[in-house]
């Protein structure tokens, strides 16, 4: 639970719309036309001060404020609340002339440069003293601050900088090992140092998983990337504790919840935050970016525990990061925005204000274009203010869901790890696989942690968990001893929190669960299928399963096993525990998707379809709304009376939903 209690959320009300600022690249003639703007635009809340720190503190200890003042001045007396930032993200120059001890080491030994962001050590003690210094500054002056409505710490902790390796994270780490593990014995059992003559005697013998010749050792690269989240959130929690002394406003930091960032165990971390905060990218590098989106926002709102939280950062249109920077289809940023408010986001905010003429990200979109305010870019801004004003009533209210997807960041770290049986197997694939069925299905999604209460839910599906706890597993176990559901796909259950295989036949964790028993793997090339009795194909991966309790649903007609099992299904105590031991083809995957969803008695939100319609419904005690996003090229009809708040008008039994539309309506009570 939280460590610092009654501060709750920022005092704003309704959806709110904001922006990132970085008024330092800009002349205060700018300033006023940029609040001027801000004003039209309806920004109700604005992040500045992020990269402020080589403007503020020009040499050690002198500390310059005049011009942070005189934005937050500006921005207060124009009603614009502000998210204020620690400024630490990206010390200055002197800092790391003076000091560049603070510069992060590669896995290979050689040091990073200063130059571009985020050029520090998380360990380093230089780094936090200088840091934190500046914060103590930063928080004296503004803490009481009215405009200052919310506390921005740092800037996507752990984006670039996550994992360094110099010597002295090589002692942070040895301390997080003693801690984590008492004793050398303890240590030596947890990383099988048996293996390959490893055994330390020592804990000064002890590394961090620098580069090697051969593969590493295993539990030595997991417990690395636990210690990096963890060193991060230590970074995270001093600055906390420096705000929360001068302060009352409540404190948040941007996560990455995203496809291409996996560095931090936000499970960990959510507690420590305030609200929860989420900086989110379409990646056009996935298969579906558009269902990547509805999967970060469902995970972000299980950080928040159900409650809703704030989109930190999007992109107004293109980022300039991707190999090819996509810019958004007309109408396109105002759907990505409401579906983040659709599940669970109560502000949506954008990075950045107005687009840079110079630096890294100057071909970066922003609310501002670099063309200006004639343009198409601008009037969709516009029309987003109008709509989240008239969605305000929303604010405050739940999704409902009444399925749960399992999630964990050390399953994926130790899942992609090095040496496994297929490289072709990527945690984050499997679970947007089935992510990405349900959400066609219709069905709203809550994403736990392993080892949630899953009592609520009538159908828990679990990808590729491929290292579970004892208690973890007996949590999952026992859901489904007492009459719940559960779908486990491959690769699943394999291993314990120490990466040491479960012995006694594959998946340990879940096979009496599930009814079954592996002996051996059989991954097969990329692109090669197999046939399965029911129709459709399987690839990637296929498993000697041997039944014990469990019933076959599918067996393979070829490929390297035919005639064994594919998809099973089993009766444990009061409930259900389905196995899909391959990759299966997407509309199998949905019709054993659909099976499970049916006999869970799930009810779903929205129609099945091919995800380009998605409906998901917030709520509270009194009052119920529906939000349908339509990011197809047909106009959808579906069922619904009440009041639509987007257009303000009744529905009366069936709401239209025009191509690229979307549609919000509070529902009725009494039908
Ligand atoms: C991140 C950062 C921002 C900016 C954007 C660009 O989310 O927090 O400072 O770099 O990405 O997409
Ligand atoms: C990372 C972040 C992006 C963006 C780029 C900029 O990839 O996730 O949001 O900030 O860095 O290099």
């Amino acid at each position: 639970m939280a460590d610092h209690q009654g501060r709750g959320r920022p005092a704003l009300a309704g959806i709110t719309l904001g922006c990132d600022y970085n008024p330092e690249q800009w002349s205060p003639s700018v300033w006023l036309e940029d609040v001027a703007l801000m004003t039209v635009a309806g920004i109700d809340l604005v992040a500045i001060n992020i990269f402020g720190w080589s403007d503020l503190e020009s040499q050690p200890g002198r500390y310059d404020f005049d011009r942070l003042d005189a934005v937050i001045e500006l921005l207060h007396a124009n009603g614009i609340a502000i998210n204020l930032g620690t400024a630490t993200a990206s010390p200055p120059p002197w800092l790391s002339a003076q000091h560049p001890e603070i510069l992060p080491v590669a896995a290979d030994g050689t040091r990073r440069f200063p130059g571009g962001r985020q050029a520090w050590c998380p360990s380093s003690p230089v780094y936090r003293r200088h840091a934190l210094a500046l914060v103590e500054q930063v928080a004296k002056r503004y803490g009481r601050h009215p405009g200052v409505v919310l506390w921005h710490v740092s800037n996507e902790l752990g984006c670039h900088n996550a994992l360094c390796y110099c010597d002295v994270s090589a002692e942070a780490f040895r301390a997080w090992l003693r801690q984590r593990y008492g004793t050398i014995a303890a240590l030596n059992s947890a990383w099988g140092t048996a293996f390959w003559s490893q055994r330390y005697h020592d804990w000064a013998e002890i590394q961090p998983p620098r580069a090697t010749l051969s593969a590493g050792n295993p539990t030595q690269i997991l417990d690395f990337h636990r210690f990096s989240s963890d060193a991060l959130l230590d970074c995270h929690q001093a600055e906390a504790e420096v705000l929360r002394r001068h302060s009352d406003a409540p404190v948040t930091t941007n996560f990455m919840v995203t496809a291409h960032i996996r560095n931090l165990d936000y499970w960990s971390w959510a507690p420590h935050v305030d609200i929860v905060a989420n900086d989110h990218y379409l990646d056009h590098r996935l298969d579906d970016p558009t269902a990547e989106l509805s999967f970060a926002a469902d995970l972000t709102r299980g950080l928040s525990g159900g409650e809703p939280w704030m989109l930190m950062e999007q992109a107004a249109g293109a980022v300039n990061w991707q190999p090819y920077n996509l810019a958004k289809t007309p109408g396109q940023m105002l759907r990505n925005s409401l579906t983040h408010v659709a599940r669970g986001a109560d502000s949506i905010s954008f990075f950045q204000w107005r687009a840079a003429p110079y630096g890294a990200e100057k071909f970066h979109s922003a609310l501002v274009p670099h063309a200006g305010t004639d343009t198409v870019a601008w009037r969709e801004v516009l029309h987003l203010s109008a709509v989240l004003k008239r969605l305000r009533e929303v604010a405050g209210t739940r999704v409902l869901a009444d399925t749960a997807l399992v999630f964990s960041w050390p399953s994926w770290w130790a899942a992609d790890g090095d040496g496994r049986p297929s490289e072709a197997v990527r945690y984050l694939d499997q679970v947007h696989a089935v992510y990405n069925e349900l959400r066609k299905l219709g069905v709203t999604v809550d994403v736990v942690a392993p080892g949630a209460d899953l009592s609520a839910y009538r159908l828990v599906a679990i990808p590729c968990l491929y290292a579970v706890s004892d208690a973890d597993a007996t949590r999952i176990n026992e859901y489904v001893a007492g009459g719940g559901h559960a779908v486990v796909t491959f690769f699943s259950g394999i291993a314990d929190e120490k990466d040491h295989i479960r012995l006694g036949g594959y998946p340990g964790a879940f096979r009496d669960m599930l009814g079954i028993s592996v002996e051996e793997f059989f991954p097969s090339e990329p692109g090669r299928t197999f046939g399965l009795s029911t129709g459709g194909r399987a690839g990637l991966w296929a498993e000697n399963l041997r039944l014990t309790t469990a019933t076959a649903l599918t067996r393979y007609t070829d490929g390297p096993l035919p005639g064994v099992p594919a998809v099973t299904r089993n009766t444990y105590g009061d409930g259900t525990g389905w196995y899909i031991a391959t990759a299966l083809d997407t509309t199998t995957l949905r019709d054993v998707l659909r099976q499970a969803v049916e006999t869970a008695w799930v009810p779903a939100t929205g129609p099945e379809g091919d995800g380009s319609v998605e409906v998901v419904r917030r709520a509270d005690g009194e009052r119920r709304y529906l939000f349908a996003i339509n990011h197809g090229t047909t106009t959808v009809e579906l069922p619904a009376t009440g009041h639509e708040l987007v257009d303000d008008q009744p529905i009366t039994g069936t709401l239209r939903v025009g191509a690229g539309q979307v549609r919000v309506v509070r529902e009725d009570r009494a039908r």
